[in-house]
């Protein structure tokens, strides 16, 4: 039989930031080579400024490489335009960060409905998934709540139902522990692990936790620019 093809493979890749007034060019990622297979999770770990949120900016399509390749579902994204890049991003990739990025004007259910809005899903379909999904996040209690009205842990689930309305393959998610108290923190973690193991999505979290870390396991450590993989940080 023949083996799968990854879902994200990372060959060479590098990036260096171009100077800021005056200074020098900063390099920042290194020859990274990573291969990622559909339903797999990684947890991305390293110190502050060794370059999680880089790379995963650069996993995420909002931020080319300086040099090398990444491959996303058979495409090399370095060959596509930024409206292609914005439609892989749409379809393909969800995100979530350390801050939520809720849109404090719509309820929780309108604000998990923002990212079908450009796809000009309307079906009622879309509704009713938006609902399963803010229940099987826990937040079926909330739906007409704002987000000043709710927890930083439910925050957050909002913004995990929200980057996966979409069905995204990939979810990309950095820091998003990096807010919450240590219980709400382990809860977020296992709800990650247990979407990736129920919808086969793809998770790559950058964290400094080593407890987010321990719950989703595969570690892969940042240092001077290099992954590391099968480290503990
Ligand atoms: N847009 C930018 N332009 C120039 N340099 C940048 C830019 N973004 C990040 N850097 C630099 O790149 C390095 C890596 O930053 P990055 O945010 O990827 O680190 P990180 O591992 O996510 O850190 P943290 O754990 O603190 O979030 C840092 O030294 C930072 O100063
Ligand atoms: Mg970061």
């Amino acid at each position: 039989m023949e083996s799968p093809a990854p879902i994200l493979s990372l060959r060479n890749l590098s990036k260096d930031y171009a100077p800021v007034e005056g200074g020098t060019a900063l390099p920042v990622l290194r020859d990274i080579n990573l291969e990622v297979f559909a339903g797999e999770r990684l947890s991305l770990m390293g110190p502050s400024g060794s370059g999680k949120s880089t790379l995963l900016q650069i996993i995420g399509t909002l931020d080319r490489p300086t040099s090398g390749t990444l491959v996303l579902n058979g495409r090399d994204l370095s060959r596509l335009s930024a409206d292609e890049l914005a439609a892989v991003r749409q379809k393909e990739i969800g995100f979530v960060f350390q801050s939520h990025y809720l849109l404090p004007q719509c309820t929780v259910l309108e604000n998990v409905l923002v990212p079908t809005l450009a796809n000009g899903d309307g079906s009622k379909d879309v509704g009713a998934r938006a609902v399963a999904l803010l229940e099987r996040v826990g937040l079926s209690g909330r739906l007409h709540h704002h987000p000043g009205q709710l927890s930083g842990g439910e925050r957050q689930r909002v913004a995990v139902a929200r980057a996966l309305i979409n069905r995204p393959k990939l979810l990309l998610a950095d820091e998003p522990t990096g807010s919450l108290d240590f219980a709400a923190a382990q809860s977020l973690a296992t709800l990650l692990l247990e979407l990736n193991q129920e919808q086969q999505v793809t998770l790559i979290v950058a964290t400094h936790s080593r407890d987010l870390a321990a719950i989703l396991g595969n570690v892969c450590l940042l240092r001077d620019g290099r992954l590391l993989k099968g480290q503990h940080a």
